[in-house]
């Protein structure tokens, strides 16, 4: 016969254990990949995801962050996402667009006047239509980051019309709608998965590439870039997105919980691109490279419009008229 102090621990071993064994089972690890740094507004975006997805599930649901490419390309990300092997990511619409096409036309150079002009049109109805295209392509977006205007670097010599750009080999992402207007201004456009253009660049394979302050700061591209010309050619959006295997399994409450990470997370890419465009300049000139800021905006944007019927063709001409009217 056991002591009654004996059965009393037996008890409270089994309630503990219990207790232990439903918190461990309701605890969910999710993988989330980026492309850039830690320190990058990809890095900052996911940040405000964990600690928004921690604070509101209680540390339920956490964040393991695969910052780099750790998790492979953009384009094996997506692939990760679609088969389940990545939970979360933030990607740029450069890859996007090969699986969900319609997201391609945030993509056309000089569509947007400025950082409010894109945000209205992302946060308003066209970017919540676009949003409801991922799941027809087996994927779930949440909300739209940003990473900002996109400008041009090379090793050779100042860009200021498009006139300097013959000849320069710019990698670009493997994204059509770039492909198309670069071909028009002139240059050779070389699309390259983001995780070997640093390579390429201390090799000389290619002479420059094109991303905006928050990557060429963040990346460190003045070790391997002279020149940088303010082109704004093109936005770059971002897209928060989670695996349908992670999303189809949690409670509407838990759903909803994410979405408000997803927005927190564009909050935070938000809030580094506005620093970054405040700063970055600064901190590019002291690391050395030559900033060429009167860039003839105005001749660039008039030879991509030759282009424009083409994009008018692919999306609709009414859809890129309602992106450019919006006030
Ligand atoms: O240039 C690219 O491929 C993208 O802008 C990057 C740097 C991977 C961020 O999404």
């Amino acid at each position: 016969m056991r002591p009654q102090w004996f059965k009393k621990v037996l008890v409270a071993t089994a309630i503990s254990s219990l207790c232990f064994s439903s918190a461990a089972m309701a605890e969910k690890t999710l993988k989330m990949a980026y492309a850039l740094s830690k320190d990058s507004h990809y890095g900052a975006g996911a940040k405000a995801f964990e600690e928004s997805i921690g604070k509101s599930t209680n540390g339920e649901i956490k964040i393991e962050q695969f910052a780099n490419s750790a998790l492979g390309g953009e384009r094996e990300v997506i692939e990760g996402l679609q088969i389940g092997t990545v939970d979360a990511a933030i990607l740029s619409t450069g890859a996007t667009l090969n699986f969900v096409p319609q997201t391609g036309v945030f993509d056309i150079p000089f569509l947007f006047r400025d950082l409010d002009h894109a945000r209205k049109v992302l946060d308003g109805d066209i970017g919540n239509k676009l949003l409801a295209e991922f799941p027809k392509r087996g994927l779930v977006a949440l909300a739209w980051g940003e990473q900002g205007f996109r400008h041009l670097t090379n090793s050779k010599h100042a860009v200021k019309t498009p006139a300097d750009l013959k000849g320069l080999k710019i990698r670009t992402t493997e994204n059509p709608i770039h492909i198309t207007a670069f071909k028009e201004l002139g240059m050779l456009p070389t699309p390259m998965a983001w995780p070997e253009v640093q390579t390429a660049l201390q090799q000389g394979t290619i002479d420059g590439q094109e991303n905006p302050l928050s990557v060429i700061v963040s990346a460190k591209l003045s070790s391997q870039q002279k020149h940088l010309s303010l082109t704004g050619h093109v936005y770059g959006p971002a897209v928060i997105v989670v695996s349908p295997m992670v999303y189809d399994s949690m409670s509407d409450e838990d759903k909803a919980k994410l979405k408000e990470a997803a927005l927190a997370a564009a909050q935070g890419m938000r809030d580094f691109v506005d620093n970054v465009e405040k700063t970055g300049l600064e901190t590019l000139t002291k690391e050395g490279m030559e900033i060429t800021q009167d860039v003839d905006r105005a001749e660039f944007a008039k030879i991509v419009h030759n282009v424009y019927p083409e994009f008018h063709k692919k999306f609709s001409k009414e859809l890129i008229e309602s992106i450019q009217n919006t006030k």
